[in-house]
């Protein structure tokens, strides 16, 4: 969606500090021991508590309140039995509606002992995020977001899960403009304009840029087993900086 009112970015920005409240609240949650689907049901609590929907359940009957991936699964993991262990990389994806509005967030965290290539993963794609949404500015193409995503994945080292992107949000999960590319597109002269509301979602790995999904017809995960990362925001395109909707 575009923001073209007050009352627009008002709940824009509601439903932004929910999901992002959502996403603190399971992390805090993150320990050895503790399933998936226990996991998944703190979120759901709180999104609930707040008048908010689940955004994947809503739109397209996801199997949980919130995606929960571990190591290499890169999104679209569902919440169930499955017990988090030391040493696990866990992606948590929230994204929920509130009268009609919807935002989208999500975090990667490493359950300690934490080796050094998590730490380096998840740094990355931080700084990934983070130089992407600084670049993305009002008159800007839309490639530049990819550009900056690219160039910090490849100073780490690591590879771009391709087939993932971010995408317009606001009046749906994912709306216009599609394909909002991790990797630089030369010919996504697409403009990034005044109020456009999108996400930023980059995924590096530390093996293949491919995924495959899963026998569950949901989990999508890294052809090769390698591990990935994923920080997601939702922001509103402007002239100077973006703002970023989903914080707490
Ligand atoms: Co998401
Ligand atoms: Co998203």
């Amino acid at each position: 969606m575009t923001i073209d009112s007050e009352l627009d970015l008002e709940v824009l920005k509601r439903i932004g500090k929910i999901v992002a409240q959502t996403l603190q609240e399971m992390i805090n949650h993150v320990r050895p021991g503790i399933t998936t689907a226990e996991l998944d049901e703190v979120g759901a609590r709180l999104l609930k508590k707040n008048g908010a929907r689940s955004a994947p359940m809503l739109v397209y009957n996801f199997p949980g309140a919130t995606c929960i991936s571990i190591n290499d699964e890169a999104a679209h993991g569902i919440p169930g039995e499955r017990t988090i262990q030391p040493g696990d990389l866990v992606n948590i994806d929230v994204s929920a509606e509130l009268e009609g509005y919807f935002a989208d967030t999500a975090a990667t965290i490493s359950v300690p002992p934490t080796s050094a290539l998590h730490q380096k993963l998840i740094s990355c794609t931080q700084n990934a995020l983070q130089r992407a949404i600084h670049s993305a500015r009002a008159g800007q193409p839309m490639n530049v977001i990819g550009r900056k995503i690219e160039a910090e994945a490849r100073h780490c080292g690591f590879q771009i899960l391709r087939e993932l992107n971010g995408h317009g949000v606001g009046r749906n999960i994912h709306e216009e403009p599609q394909n909002v590319s991790n990797y630089f597109n030369p010919f996504d002269r697409r403009p990034l304009s005044d109020g456009l509301v999108i996400t930023i979602e980059p995924f590096l790995s530390t093996g293949t840029s491919r995924i495959k999904t899963g026998s569950d017809g949901w989990t999508l995960s890294t052809i090769d087993g390698s591990l990935c990362a994923q920080f997601e925001h939702t922001l509103v395109i402007r002239r100077g900086r973006p703002i970023i909707i989903t914080t707490p």
